[in-house]
């Protein structure tokens, strides 16, 4: 550049710089590479000659510490305010980390008042603190891991089913079915000024599972999924529930026993770890071997000195208390209880017609801190069976076209669906789903 002012100078050093990531750079060999870096200020450190600041653009845990000295103009720097700045990696002297940015050229591109801002520089704020502020608790370094292992943790889901041959489903969000039967729907209707509320001419839901349309896909691809969200009108605002939860659900033809369900499960929670503990390594601790045991969930129960609130008896739902107990007794490990009592399951689950008990062929996998993971069952292939049963609910016209795909080559399937937070919280430790998903839904609270 010819021009000799000093301003073009450094617009000109600034567009032939290269762009890269906090990351990039943090991993980067090569010193006196002239980078530019654009992120927000996690900490200001001055000092007589320079001032040292930490630099984030969220794609790490890790800072980039870069070294300003003293001619540069640092007046507006700021913890939270955002900043472009070129210089140069160079090797640094700290242990800490192995390369800095030596900055020739900082600009704020937008400040940021530390006396407003709900977050503290070197201040440790609790989960329950950041949740109050839902459009900027992806600064702090707890929930922006999150964010990354939950990104990392959607990828290897995906790359599993795609790996293992089955074809994504998007199944509808809006849909005129009540998949679980539990009438925990959330009706969708116009807006009450128009003149046509029933825009569908039927009752329109909120989808609570994609189950009974991949059932449709699993018909014709032997085996589909689906990962989307998922709604619950469900009045809790317990620590393990949402309005809005996703799912990984799966569907899969020619299967006929839950053990086949049982190790795509296993399989799909131990490729996603794998993939998160190795590619957010520094975001996440070590998760424990998985194991599975054999015995009868209800007589360990029966069994047990425990003073339940809830009862024990065969045809009782398990409830969370039950849950825990029996992942602790178990050694605190994942463990899969399976063949539930028929009335207790939703139409569509399979009956064990040769077992003692008149029971579902159905599968919870329960977890570690959390309790129910996934939820899963042998389907109903039998016309028969499923006529008699959706008749006796009364379901028989609103499913009639569900009762067709036994009509025309039924096969034996089953299925599952993870909830996709739950999976977060049980690998990471956490205790609270409302810390696992970006902007969280329950009762009486939606946010933004
Ligand atoms: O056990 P659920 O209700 O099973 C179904 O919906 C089946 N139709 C799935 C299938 O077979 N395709 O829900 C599955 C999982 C639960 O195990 C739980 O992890 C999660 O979804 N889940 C919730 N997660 C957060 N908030 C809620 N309100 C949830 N309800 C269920």
């Amino acid at each position: 550049c010819r021009c000799s002012s000093k301003s073009f100078q450094r617009h000109c050093s600034r567009i032939s710089s290269k762009k890269v990531r906090v990351s990039d750079a943090l991993s980067s060999e090569e010193t006196g590479a002239n980078v530019r870096i654009q992120g927000w200020v996690r900490s200001v450190r001055p000092q007589k000659d320079n001032l040292f600041l930490h630099l984030n653009d969220g794609s790490s845990l890790q800072p980039l510490q870069v070294v300003a000295s003293s001619h540069l103009n640092t007046r507006d720097l700021t913890f939270g305010c955002a900043v472009d700045i070129t210089g140069t990696l160079e090797k640094s002297p700290s242990k800490r980390q192995n390369v800095e940015l030596h900055a020739q050229h900082i600009k704020v591109v937008g400040e940021c008042n530390p006396v407003d801002f709900p977050f503290k520089i070197k201040e440790r704020h609790s989960l329950e603190y950041v949740r109050q502020f839902p459009h900027l608790r992806c600064r702090t370094n707890a929930f922006s891991s999150l964010l990354r292992i939950r990104s990392e943790a959607t990828a290897a889901i995906q790359s599993f089913f795609r790996d293992n041959g089955y074809v994504q489903i998007h199944t509808p969000v809006i849909t005129s079915n009540d998949c679980e039967g539990a009438g925990e729907l959330f009706q969708v209707e116009v807006g009450s000024n128009d003149p046509n509320p029933h825009f569908f001419s039927v009752p329109a839901y909120l989808t609570v599972s994609g189950q009974l349309h991949l059932e449709v896909m699993a018909g014709a691809f032997s085996a589909a999924y689906t990962f989307g969200p998922t709604f619950r009108a469900e009045n809790s605002q317990s620590r393990r529930h949402l309005a809005e939860f996703y799912m990984v659900e799966a569907e899969i033809a020619f299967t006929e026993s839950l053990e086949d369900l049982m190790k795509v499960m296993e399989d799909l929670f131990k490729a996603a770890t794998e993939h998160v503990l190795s590619s957010c390594a520094e975001d996440v601790e070590l998760f424990h071997k998985y194991t599975a045991p054999g015995r009868r969930a209800i007589d360990i129960l029966k069994s047990s000195s425990q003073n339940f609130t809830f009862s024990t008896e065969w045809g009782c739902d398990l409830q969370t208390e039950h849950e825990k107990f029996l992942v602790k007794h178990c050694g605190n490990v994942p463990v899969f209880v399976i063949n539930y009592p028929y009335e207790l399951k939703p139409f569509y689950a399979r009956d064990n017609q040769d077992q003692p008990n008149h029971t579902a062929a159905a599968v919870d996998l329960l977890v570690p801190g959390v309790g129910e993971l996934c939820g899963g069952s042998l389907r109903e292939e039998r016309l028969e069976l499923l006529s008699q049963r959706l008749a006796q609910a009364g379901l028989a016209d609103t499913y009639a076209w569900y009762l067709q795909l036994r009509e025309f080559g039924s096969v034996p399937h089953g299925g599952f669906g993870m909830g996709f937070e739950r999976y977060l919280l049980c690998i990471l430790g956490l205790h609270n789903i409302k810390d696992v998903i970006p902007f969280a839904r329950f009762s009486h609270s939606c946010l933004l």
